[in-house]
């Protein structure tokens, strides 16, 4: 599925660790839609991860910053300008860490250093990114800034531990950052609720195979896959929702407004 609808725009995208990542199939569909890309990622995933793959495929450059740091996110900003030798169009968040979940920390045990470094690099990361991009003015009018949540922020997923609260402030960054944004800038930002994924991320929250499974029977649609996110994301990058902002928008085959399914009453 490939209509073109990015071509002759820039953006930036974080968070290409491996093949499974879903910024990694969001840099590909955004090719396929004819945007030009920008990579980046922690200089540690670079090193760790594929990201050199996906850079050849694609032909884009790799500027690393990690995205707890205004510095590096000033640097990476500067020379994406100067590569595209113009403003930006749309920009990816697509990261998150918990230190507690990492380490295997329950909710009702949490180390609270651990957790200042998960919420820096999953919430705070992303109004680093935004005051960046708006002080220094690059975001053409009617860009897009997206970054990807999930729905326990709104509802307890006991397993989902400290990150609940981190996706809960990433959200309220969007709305909050995204008013100036529209006013000043006419540049949108919205969140995306995306379905439980296998990926590195993903595969830290405990017992996530079960409940994806679980969350497969839930919803009317299915989970949505990362490639369906990547299209997703590239729509909400595209000319076409020019009007959509400070929104969470769910992409999750429906579970976020079903109570109960069939399948779920039967399997019990
Ligand atoms: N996998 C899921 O079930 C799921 C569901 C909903 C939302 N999400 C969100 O999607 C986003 C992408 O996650 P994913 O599932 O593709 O997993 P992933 O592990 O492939 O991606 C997470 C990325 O965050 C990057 N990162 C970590 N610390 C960083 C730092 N300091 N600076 C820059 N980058 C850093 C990692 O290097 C990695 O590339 C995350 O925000 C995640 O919470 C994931």
């Amino acid at each position: 599925m490939s209509y073109k609808i990015l071509e002759g725009k820039k953006g930036i995208v974080f968070g290409a660790l491996d093949k499974n990542s879903i910024a990694w199939k969001t840099a590909e569909a955004i090719s396929d839609s004819g945007g030009k890309i920008v990579l980046t990622n922690a200089p540690i995933a670079i090193r760790m991860g594929n990201i050199n793959e996906l850079s050849k495929k694609l032909d884009c450059p790799i500027f690393p910053a990690d995205a707890t740091s205004v510095s590096d996110l000033q640097d990476l900003i500067d020379k994406s300008v100067e590569h595209f030798n113009g403003k930006i169009d749309f920009v990816l968040h697509s990261i998150g860490m918990s230190v507690n979940v990492r380490k295997g920390k329950e909710y009702t045990d949490l180390n609270y250093d651990w957790l200042k470094k998960g919420w820096d690099i999953s919430a705070v990361s992303f109004h680093k990114l935004l005051q960046v991009l708006y002080k220094s003015n690059v975001m053409n009018k009617w860009g897009s800034i997206i970054a990807l949540t999930y729905i326990a922020a709104q509802r307890t997923f006991p397993n989902y531990n400290d990150m609940a609260e981190n996706k809960a402030y990433l959200e309220s960054i969007a709305r909050s950052f995204g008013y100036f944004f529209g006013k000043n800038q006419s540049v949108r930002v919205n969140t995306i609720s995306q379905s439980p994924t296998l990926t590195k991320a993903g595969e830290g929250v405990k017992g996530l195979e079960g409940f994806l499974k679980y969350s497969e029977k839930m919803s009317p649609l299915g989970n949505a896959t990362a490639e369906d996110c990547a299209n997703y994301t590239v729509m909400m990058f595209s000319d076409y929702t020019k009007k959509v902002s400070l929104q969470n928008l769910y992409h999750d085959g429906g579970f976020s407004n079903v109570g109960v399914s069939q399948e779920i009453i039967d399997s019990i």
